[in-house]
């Protein structure tokens, strides 16, 4: 096994996108950030030196930092942010995964630009469980926002609103030829007649679900969240952000140009949907020359699903099983419950939302079991957890709903206002958890992409409507469910996981659309140590920050 050293700058880089440059932060200068390649068993030292104006943090988002919790990445959860002018030198060591994840940065909203794939390859020596691809290419799909997003998020925050939705999808940082000024910029995948090339697809957007498909050809789906899935065809996936798929794609159609595109699924109904769809396009590298500029023949576009096809979305999700039977715990020893939704900030009675008005004069905000999850400024959890700092957080977290009502129902409005705090929920080293994750339908229902860090879970089950411990434990699937880091709980619906809680720290779980994150959708497990180093968190780097 091998060591990888990387450096990142944070740093200010003018970036031309939509015919307008704007200062965007980057790392080494790149949009969307440097690829990371290792193999499983390798090791990664990332040093990390800010020199940009806000302070910052990179999360590897997916690996499992089994005892290395100090290397996880999110502020004020396992490390107190960089400073302007800091660094921090991020060490840890990929066990036991292969396929796609990513780094992005974990402060505010900067993951909007910081980004990048983080590719593991096989145990060096082994191969992939599947025909060995003659080219791989990782595709970033993303938001642009003409203004800076943390401006974005500053104006939603002094208004109250919901923040603006982005100026352009991207993939590989690009909006792709269907948008202005965009046309030489398009990315390229190129393919020869009869190749299999594996992309590596990786929903890097702030906000925004999407499908992604192409033109003409099938995908053969054979991974996601670096585990390997048992492969099968589709046309099109679907990708909460967070989550990664990988597909392979081979090269049988008549030599041609054929968009891959990315559109958004929106599934609350009515939601704003004022953009079009990013693309990318793949070339057979035998297709006649493209043709000089108004006389081309435009690629073959694909039939994109509308964006509250949530038929089309589930039924991908349906479609993901592990290859062969994995170790899922049939005996749970914490039995959680945590509806996640939306809410809003103190409302005078018979409100209509416009009159709500919280902390900062915030309007929206979120919870998992009614309490809105509040970072704590001055230390990290896991910091002052392990110094026993008192006054950080509490440990109250509600394993369960204060109460229980239709929650995708008509919801009634005295559940509307969660009560926010910093709660942590403890779990004994080795405890078998399951957690049903169930949407509700407080202000509007979503698809909430949950992700838990520092772990994979197996998705054991997902349904429509108010889980049923009753009828729906039947459905369980304890043989081959799919390993991931991240679940898209069904829009109106519930996803159901199950995981070992056999990695001491803090690990925070929350949606990963930013907007809800930084609304409160989210809370941190406490996971003890066990007994003896292997099962214990390693001492605290030296170079790690403090606040
Ligand atoms: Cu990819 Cu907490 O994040």
């Amino acid at each position: 096994a091998k060591t990888h050293f990387h450096d990142f700058v944070v740093q200010e880089t003018p970036v031309k996108r939509l015919c307008k440059t704007h200062n965007t932060i980057t790392v080494n200068g790149m949009f969307p950030g440097p690829t990371l390649e290792v193999n499983n068993g390798d090791s990664l030292v990332v040093k990390v030196t800010n020199k940009a104006q806000y302070n910052v943090t990179i999360h590897w988002h997916g690996i499992r930092q089994m005892r290395t919790a100090w290397a996880d990445g999110p502020e004020f959860v396992t490390q107190c942010p960089i400073r302007p002018e800091g660094t921090y030198t991020y060490r840890f060591t990929i066990r036991g995964q292969e396929g796609t994840l990513w780094w992005h940065a974990h402060s505010s909203w900067l993951r909007a630009t910081v980004y990048g794939a983080l590719i593991i390859h096989p145990t060096q020596g082994s191969s992939y469980p599947f025909p060995v691809p003659k080219r791989q290419t990782p595709i970033l799909l993303g938001e642009w926002w003409n203004a800076n997003p943390i401006d974005v998020l500053r104006e939603a925050t002094r208004t109250g609103a919901a923040p603006n939705v982005s100026d352009a999808y991207t993939i590989n940082g690009q909006p792709g030829d269907l948008y202005n000024c965009s046309s030489t910029d398009t990315v390229i995948v190129p393919i020869d007649s009869g190749e299999t090339h594996l992309l590596q697809v990786i929903n890097a957007a702030l906000n925004q679900p999407l499908f992604f498909t192409v033109a003409n050809h099938q995908f053969t789906v054979v991974g996601a969240d670096a585990s390997y899935l048992k492969p099968f065809t589709t046309s099109v996936i679907m990708l909460g952000p967070g989550q990664t798929t990988d597909v392979l794609i081979n090269g049988n159609q008549p030599p041609a140009r054929y968009y891959l595109a990315a559109s958004a699924y929106f599934s609350a109904q009515n939601a704003a949907f004022g953009n079009t769809t990013t693309t990318a396009i793949l070339e057979y590298k035998s297709a006649p020359c493209p043709a000089k500029k108004g006389q081309s023949t435009p690629p073959f576009m694909p039939r994109l699903p509308a964006f509250n096809d949530t038929n089309t979305a589930s039924a991908f999700s349906a479609s993901l099983r592990s290859p062969e039977k994995v170790s899922v715990p049939t005996e749970i020893d914490e039995n959680l419950f945590f509806t996640v939704g939306l809410g809003l900030n103190k409302c005078p009675p018979n409100f209509n939302s416009s009159q709500c008005q919280g902390p900062n004069g915030t309007r929206f905000t979120s919870s998992i079991n009614n309490v809105s999850f509040v970072l704590p400024q001055n230390f990290s959890i896991l910091q002052a957890h392990q110094q026993g700092m008192p006054g950080v957080f509490t440990t109250d977290f509600p394993a369960n709903p204060p109460l229980s009502f239709d929650y995708t129902g008509n919801v009634s409005r005295s559940l509307w206002q969660p009560v926010p705090g910093t709660k942590v929920y403890k779990l004994k080293y080795g405890s078998r958890v399951q957690i049903v994750l169930q949407d509700t339908s407080i202000v509007t229902p979503e698809n909430h992409p949950i992700h838990l860090h520092g772990y994979d879970f197996s998705i054991i089950a997902e349904g429509f409507g108010n889980f049923n411990p009753n009828n729906d434990t039947a459905k369980f699937n304890l043989v081959d469910p799919p390993q991931r880091n991240t679940a898209s709980v069904p829009v109106n619906g519930w996803s159901v996981i199950r995981f070992v809680a056999d990695n001491p720290g803090a690990w925070l779980m929350h949606c990963h659309l930013d907007v809800h994150i930084s609304w409160g959708l989210a809370m941190v497990f406490l996971v003890e140590n066990g007994v003896g180093e292997v099962q214990s968190l390693a001492l605290p780097p030296e170079d790690l920050p403090i606040c």
